[in-house]
């Protein structure tokens, strides 16, 4: 399936301005194309109960899921801090650098994910990076 990198990136960016980020002021977007062709988003949404904070690459495999949908052919996710300090809620997103994947998240990946996976993190300079699944998590636990 052809990939269009510069459309997932950007559905990843602009969910990434809903990101309920007040705690950490970090905001994160993360776009996945299934193996249908659709995207499905989400963002980083924290809680005052900072434990039930939950990941943006979470939320969007919760919405593929939902969906029906269980192959990660691509995911884009991009993450930065807010421009303006603790209270960023509705405020501007800031810029992205690279954001790379917290462990859990890389775990929630591999569960939907094969060798030809994409994930598509980007730089500071708005470059994307490609990685599989076996870069970002060597020696993955599985059942099997
Ligand atoms: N975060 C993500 O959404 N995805 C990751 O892979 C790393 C971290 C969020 C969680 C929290 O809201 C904020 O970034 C700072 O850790």
């Amino acid at each position: 399936m052809a990939i269009d990198s510069e459309m997932l990136v950007n559905a990843a960016r602009s969910v990434r301005t809903n990101a309920h980020a007040r705690y950490s002021n970090y905001f994160v977007g993360a776009a996945i194309l299934d193996d249908s062709g659709n995207i499905h988003v989400g963002c980083n949404v924290e809680n005052s109960s900072f434990s039930e904070t939950s990941c943006a690459e979470a939320n969007a495999i919760g919405a593929m899921v939902s969906s029906g949908s269980d192959k990660i052919v691509a995911i884009a996710i991009v993450g930065g801090l807010g421009d303006k300090g603790a209270n960023t809620m509705f405020e501007n997103a800031g810029k992205i650098g690279t954001c790379t994947p917290c462990g859990g998240c890389r775990q929630r990946i591999l569960e939907f994910a094969d060798e030809s996976t994409q994930i598509m993190l980007v730089d500071d300079e708005g470059e994307v990076q490609l990685f599989g699944i076996d870069d970002l998590l060597p020696l993955a636990f599985r059942v099997e």
